[in-house]
């Protein structure tokens, strides 16, 4: 098990000119053992603060305290075992090698980490077990069905034994039968393996597992409850209205500064190069706000 605090947090992503503040001084506090859910608008941060605690990538300011260890201090070296070891991924895309079979892929970690072939093997099999795969071991992702392809990214996520795991929508990609499967498995795993869990999801069935619910917006924490605190769908879906009325004046903004800076292009204060490269940016961020907007709107 393992304890994340983060202080103060901040993540900058720079790209050529443009500047976006993904983690705006983050504060939060994980216990040991808990499962705890990290929900908020797309933009919001969440996947940032995932590669930040999973040391995918690192802050620009503030302290993450992983098990009394501040990771945003490692050098390149100890960020790779430390990913090796101490966090489990399990990502909305499930991220298995295709051509190698269930098994090959949950031994991989710990070939990455020199454990030796046959407890290699033993323990692959084992966790397939645990994750209701025993009969698919030598089935390959293609073989597999969505929801038997997330059981297997978790049995690889769990493979190193780490205290710590982290999930970025694993049921974004499952329809809704499949997706509880997969967040019940997550709550069983969570009692009986007695993981700390950081859970990133927008689905209100796998935030009722959580021992706390923290919403993002911002990239900061605005609250952080148990789900028996507040109606469930009521903290993840209201405030719709406010949240509608902010993603429309940012839609409004990107529009406006498409138009100056295809005038700035025109009047050769910027360079095509600078062109193409804001427009792009801003063009992605349109879409994200528009499909966030059309979520809301259903
Ligand atoms: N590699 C990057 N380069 C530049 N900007 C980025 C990069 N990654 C994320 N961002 C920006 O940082 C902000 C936070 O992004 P992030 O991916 O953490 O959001 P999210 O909450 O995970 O959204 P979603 O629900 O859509 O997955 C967004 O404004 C996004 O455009
Ligand atoms: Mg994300």
């Amino acid at each position: 098990m393992a304890s994340v605090i983060c202080e103060r947090v901040i993540k900058i992503y720079r790209t050529g000119t443009t500047e976006t503040v993904a983690l705006r001084e983050l504060s939060m506090n994980v216990r040991e053992g808990e499962f705890r859910v990290i929900a908020g608008p797309s933009g919001s941060g969440k996947t940032t603060l995932l590669n930040c605690i999973g040391a995918i990538d690192v802050p620009d300011a503030g302290t993450i305290i992983v098990n009394g260890e501040d990771i945003t201090k490692f050098d390149e070296k100890q960020r790779i075992e430390y990913r090796k070891r101490k966090v489990g991924f399990v990502f909305q895309l499930f991220n298995l090698v295709p051509y190698l079979t269930a098994l090959e892929n949950v031994e991989l970690p710990m070939t990455a980490i020199g454990v030796p072939r046959e407890e290699r093997l033993k323990r692959a099999k084992e966790l397939l077990r645990l994750v209701g795969l025993e009969n698919k071991v030598n089935k390959t992702p293609y073989e597999l069905s969505g929801g038997e392809q997330q059981r297997v990214a978790i049995a690889v996520a769990l493979a190193n034994d780490p205290p710590l795991i982290l999930a970025d929508e694993p049921t974004g990609e499952l329809d809704f039968m499949t997706g509880r499967q997969i967040v019940r498995l997550f709550r069983d795993l969570h009692k009986e393996l007695n993981k700390t869990i950081i859970m990133v999801t927008h689905d209100i069935a796998m935030a009722t597992y959580a021992d706390r619910i923290s919403i993002l917006r911002d990239g900061k924490i605005l609250e952080t409850v148990t789900p028996a605190e507040k109606d469930l769908a009521t903290l993840l879906f209201t405030r719709a209205d406010e949240l509608i009325s902010s993603l429309e004046e940012k839609r409004k903004k990107i529009l406006e500064e498409i138009k100056k800076i295809e005038k700035d292009f025109r009047q050769g204060m910027i360079s095509l190069d600078e062109l193409v490269e804001r427009y792009t940016q801003l063009k992605n961020e349109l879409k994200r706000i528009e499909s966030e907007l059309k979520k809301l709107s259903i």
